[in-house]
């Protein structure tokens, strides 16, 4: 794929660059001020979330630490299996930390249903949601997060770490995909 094929399948820029920073800044404050003095783990989950962790966490003035995590879950039908693969595990024992997960975008829901479990399972001090994206329509399960800094409708959504087909993450912003769309002439 050349520039001008990738530019093509960009439909059009749904949030700026500017837009995700003010709203980073505002939930980055929110946070710092709600764990002050508490031991506090961000955890994301690779590889869509890795953008928005990087910007999030520098919007933190605590101490804090941070995690990653890989994760695939396992569907029968349209409810979550509650079954999680985790191909690579968080370093930290989170029972010492209040956790916050930082996600990408809450689409079914089912994957972060199935890491909840999970995580909760190891008792951390508290365990609370922040999402970049959300798009509730597409829900099959009963999962809303604490804090979404942007709802969505219900579009095929790239950049700012959100692929498709690994390509896109790169982008600075988030833009709605053309799966139709031409090279640029
Ligand atoms: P779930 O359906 O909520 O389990 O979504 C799991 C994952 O699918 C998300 O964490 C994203 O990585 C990916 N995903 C869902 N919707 C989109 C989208 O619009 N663009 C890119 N990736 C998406
Ligand atoms: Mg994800």
């Amino acid at each position: 794929m050349n520039s001008t094929e990738y530019r093509g399948k960009i439909k059009r820029v749904l949030i700026t660059k500017e837009e995700i920073d003010s709203k980073i800044a505002e939930v980055g404050a929110d946070i710092s001020r709600e764990y002050e003095g508490k031991p506090l783990l961000i955890v994301s989950i690779l590889k869509g979330a890795f953008v928005f962790m990087a910007d999030l966490c520098r919007a933190v003035d605590i101490p804090c630490e941070i995690g990653f995590m890989c994760a695939q879950s396992y569907y029968n039908g349209t409810s979550s299996s509650g079954i999680v693969n985790i191909t690579m595990d968080l370093a930290q024992d989170i029972s010492k930390y209040h956790v916050i997960i930082a996600e990408d975008i809450i689409d079914t829901g089912r994957t972060l249903a199935d890491v909840i479990k999970l995580l909760k399972a190891r008792n951390p001090l508290s365990l609370k949601v922040v999402t970049l994206l959300d798009k509730p329509d597409r829900r099959l399960v009963d999962l809303k997060a604490d804090r979404s800094l942007f709802t969505i409708p219900d579009l095929f959504v790239i950049g700012y770490g959100l692929d498709c087909g690994e390509m896109y993450r790169n982008l600075p912003y988030i833009a709605e995909y053309d799966p139709e769309g031409q090279a640029e002439k």
